[in-house]
């Protein structure tokens, strides 16, 4: 068994990055030179995918173009015998195959998920989540693939740990574990208050699942924000067939927010030779101006 394809819904509205996408798409603003989405496709082409389906929305055509051929900036950059820049430019176009499938009202990632079902034959399929940034050198989703092979193909939820005080911002899984990374899922609970948590594993947005998911996401009744729920979906799934958890190695950044979208920001720039000393200057520069003292 070889997971083919991925899903990446894109069609949410970016309400905490308003208001840059009140025009375009939050998946295609830049960490410094880099459009967020370009890393998501990436690391689903180093796991091995072959072919992305995003879910999107009306405006978000910069994101398919992207990964598109531009044969006039091809031919121009040719022209002006940019070799490195035009090699990048290819590269890129030729990354993966693309297909897209609308999704025309926003009823929330079940049914984003949802949209993307005819697209998707009788092998589990990954989903990443467009905002979401996982660096690590063995891809995150790669790692979700592994233990589902493991596990007969069975649906790999990707959790991490959080601070028991931020379980209210995060889907929250229930199980038993079965070794020191994976755990046996009984369920999920949506947000949960610290005191009502049973753990501290959330699920920034990685999934290995199986088809039966698209039955329950015709079926499942709106949720929380009222919205058709992934994770009500991932719960009742959990009742029929297994479904594992697993804690993947990486560092995880919450783009589709200011805060996350920062730390990423400074954190390739500071990993990046070609950046660092600039920003550490840069910083130092704005602290004398501003006073600022460690
Ligand atoms: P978010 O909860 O981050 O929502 O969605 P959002 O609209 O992108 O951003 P905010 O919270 O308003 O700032 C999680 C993922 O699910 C997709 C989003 O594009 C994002 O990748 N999504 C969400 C859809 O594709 N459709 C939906 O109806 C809702």
């Amino acid at each position: 068994m070889k997971i083919k394809k991925a899903i990446i819904p894109i069609a949410g509205k970016g309400t905490r990055f308003l208001p840059a996408t009140k025009e375009i798409a939050k998946e295609i603003i830049p960490i410094i030179n880099v459009p967020m989405i370009h890393y998501i496709v990436k690391e689903a082409v180093e796991a091995g995918i072959e072919q992305i389906i995003f879910v999107t929305a009306s405006g978000k055509y910069a994101v398919e173009d992207y990964f598109d051929r531009n044969q006039e900036l091809e031919a121009f950059l040719e022209k002006n015998n940019k070799l490195k820049e035009l090699e990048l430019i290819k590269e890129i176009g030729s990354m993966v195959s693309v297909t897209s499938v609308r999704q025309k009202e926003q009823l929330g990632l079940g049914h984003a998920v949802l949209m993307a079902k005819d697209m998707i034959g009788y092998e589990p399929f990954a989903v990443i989540l467009g905002d979401d940034i996982v660096v690590n050198d063995v891809p995150a989703i790669k790692q979700l693939m592994d233990v589902s092979v493991a596990h007969n193909g069975a649906s790999v939820i990707g959790v991490m740990e959080v601070p028991k005080e931020d379980t209210k911002k995060y889907g929250i899984v229930k199980g038993e574990f079965i070794n020191n990374t994976t755990l046996k899922m009984t369920g999920m609970v949506e947000k949960p208050n610290p005191e009502d948590a049973p753990t501290n594993l959330a699920t920034p947005g990685r999934y290995i699942l199986t088809r039966e998911i698209f039955d329950i996401l015709e079926n499942i009744p709106r949720g929380a924000g009222n919205e058709y729920q992934l994770t009500d979906a991932i719960n009742v799934l959990c009742r029929n067939k297994t479904v594992m958890a697993h804690k993947f190695i990486g560092e995880r950044f919450d783009t589709g927010s200011v805060p996350g979208y920062l730390d990423a920001t400074i954190d390739f720039a500071l990993k990046d030779p070609a950046t660092r000393e600039h920003l550490i200057e840069a910083v130092k520069k704005r602290f004398n101006k501003y006073g600022i003292t460690l």
